[in-house]
């Protein structure tokens, strides 16, 4: 096996390790008492901030595919997206299990009522769009649409920073970072983005 192919196949365990771990460990910090007082918000808060950081780190492979040259990177978009949609479906169903134990009626409430769950089910149901529309006979149907729809992954970021950022009680730094670090990364795919949205 050549250096590239070495380098690329660690880039990818690496990619899946850093993101299956930490739900792992999860299996013995539950049960040990890990998650503070209130584990049912904290898990919670732990799956949704992890699915943000993987979407923005899916979006950071492009600029560093640019600038740093190394072509390996592009291949991890993938494997990170589909992270972000497992974290973001684990973060979700949390909710749905542990917060309102399935009760469809409330959930139905909830999610109509509270401005920010909508926000944050629009984003999931963005999410799942993209997810599945990646399995490869689909992107090869798809063609030129598959490209189209999935810019979406840019309003979805915007949506994921809102939908952190609305469901604080208190506090506004740690999610305006978040933004500023998804409008810089829009910023620098700019020229791409305009282009697509022009055609
Ligand atoms: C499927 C629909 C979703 C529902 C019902 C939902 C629900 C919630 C709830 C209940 C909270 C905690 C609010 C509190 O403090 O009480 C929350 C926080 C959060 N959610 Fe979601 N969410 C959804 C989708 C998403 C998605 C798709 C993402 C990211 C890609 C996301 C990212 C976050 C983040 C970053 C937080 C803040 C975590 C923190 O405070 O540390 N959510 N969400």
């Amino acid at each position: 096996m050549s250096l590239k192919k070495v380098f690329a196949l660690a880039l990818h365990i690496g990619v899946h390790l850093a993101a299956l771990l930490p739900l792992v460990w999860l299996f013995w910090a539950v049960p040990a008492g890990e998650l503070g007082g209130d584990p049912v918000e904290e898990l919670i808060h732990f799956l949704g901030l992890g699915a943000l950081r993987l979407l923005l780190l899916s979006l950071l492979i492009a600029p560093l595919v640019k600038y740093l040259q190394i072509a390996a990177l592009f291949k991890l978009r993938r494997p990170l997206g589909l992270w972000a949609y497992t974290w973001a479906s684990l973060h979700f169903f949390a909710w749905l299990a542990l917060d309102l134990v399935f009760e469809w009626g409330l959930i139905a409430e909830e999610i109509i009522k509270r401005s920010y769950i909508l926000l944050g089910f629009s984003l999931w149901l963005i999410l799942s769009a993209l997810a599945l529309t990646s399995l490869p006979r689909l992107m090869r149907a798809m063609k030129g649409k598959w490209q189209t729809l999935h810019w979406w992954i840019y309003p979805a970021a915007i949506m994921g920073c809102i939908h952190f950022w609305w469901s604080l009680k208190s506090g506004w730094f740690e999610p305006a970072v978040y933004l500023l670090i998804t409008l810089v990364l829009i910023a620098l795919r700019k020229k791409k983005l305009l282009g697509a949205t022009a055609r």
